[in-house]
């Protein structure tokens, strides 16, 4: 196996792009994606200030890692959502990351300054984890960004990711989501601008980028999210790329080009405020505050006891 580029010994194949590469043109292929991705969307600019959610995970801190590499400020936020060990673990890899490189990370305690965790708000609202742990994280990552005068919030979603949620969507036709699956959310209506630059690299090449880039990252997946049905529309799609590579791209990016501007948002029409912490809200309170009012006046939950309830 020869590197496409410069014809010595390849470490990585990509299939879907039908190029092997050695660790160094690996490194720039990544790179260059990801300023792909970023000019093609309009993502950012080098002289805005970013902030990336990092969950101690390979896409996140790879993401930091390559914008750093390609002249980006950027901060880190860093949330703990009390998962047992799993958080704890987690949020020593973003802060490991962070400490070596001298970084900004901020970081956000659900439990000491929500009074919540998020197998506690599973239990108290009824809903899988997989809910009030994105509910809770997507509005502490917009009120961050916003407190801090951050240009853009950056997500480590890779093209796995991507087409894993469109392939849920499309199976659903759930229009409202469909409207808002891009790479960029600009800012609008008290929210602030959202993007994700990885969205032309795999799971595989993140986790083989943090590998040859030093990079140590929790690798276990998060113990709430198993089973969940994001992870069996993965391995579906990655059935179908097994027999045609290319499959993921083709499926997510011709969704981009050719259908995702038929779909409209219901969040583009400005919301009403929330009474309580002043967060775009479609009733008095905003979706968050009610997590917080159910789940902070709960008997902690620990994840052992949402665990066997969802299986
Ligand atoms: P997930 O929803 O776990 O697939 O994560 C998607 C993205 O959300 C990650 O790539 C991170 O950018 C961000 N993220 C997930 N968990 C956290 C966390 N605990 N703190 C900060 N950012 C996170
Ligand atoms: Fe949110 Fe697992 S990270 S439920
Ligand atoms: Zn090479
Ligand atoms: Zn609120």
């Amino acid at each position: 196996m020869k590197c496409k580029v410069c014809r010595g010994p390849a470490v990585i194949d990509i299939r879907r792009h039908n190029a092997n590469f050695c660790a160094d043109h690996f490194l720039k292929y990544c790179r260059d994606q990801v300023s792909k991705a970023i000019h093609e969307f309009k993502m950012a600019t080098p002289d805005e200030r970013l902030l990336i959610a990092v969950s101690g995970g390979k896409d996140s801190l790879a993401i930091w890692d390559l914008l750093g590499e390609l002249g980006y400020q950027a901060d880190g936020l860093y949330v703990g959502l009390g998962i047992g060990e799993y958080s704890e673990t987690s949020g020593r890899y973003a802060r490991d990351f962070a400490d070596k490189r001298d970084l900004k990370l901020l970081e956000i305690d659900l439990r000491s300054e929500y009074g919540y965790d998020v197998p506690t708000a599973s239990a108290a609202t009824r809903r899988v984890p997989c809910s009030a742990c994105g509910m809770s994280k997507r509005h502490l990552f917009d009120k961050a960004a916003l407190d801090g005068g951050y240009d853009a919030l950056v997500t480590g979603h890779n093209l796995d990711d991507e087409a894993a949620v469109l392939y849920g969507n499309v199976l659903r036709w759930q229009t409202d989501y469909l409207a808002r699956q891009r790479p960029v959310l600009p800012e609008r209506n008290g929210f602030p601008r959202k993007v994700k630059p990885l969205i032309r690299l795999s799971e595989r090449e993140t986790a083989a980028y943090c590998v040859l880039r030093g990079i140590d990252y929790l690798v276990e997946e998060c113990p709430m999210a198993a089973g969940n049905k994001h992870l069996a529309f993965k391995e579906s799609l990655n059935a179908a790329e097994q027999q045609s590579p290319g499959t993921k791209h083709d499926f997510y990016f011709s969704f981009l080009r050719k259908a995702a501007d038929k779909f409209i948002d219901p969040e583009a029409e400005p919301l009403g405020v929330c009474e309580r912490c002043g967060a775009p809200a479609g009733s008095e309170l905003c979706s968050f505050c009610r997590i917080v009012e159910k789940a902070s006046n709960h008997e902690p939950v620990p994840v052992e006891l949402v665990n066997r309830k969802y299986r």
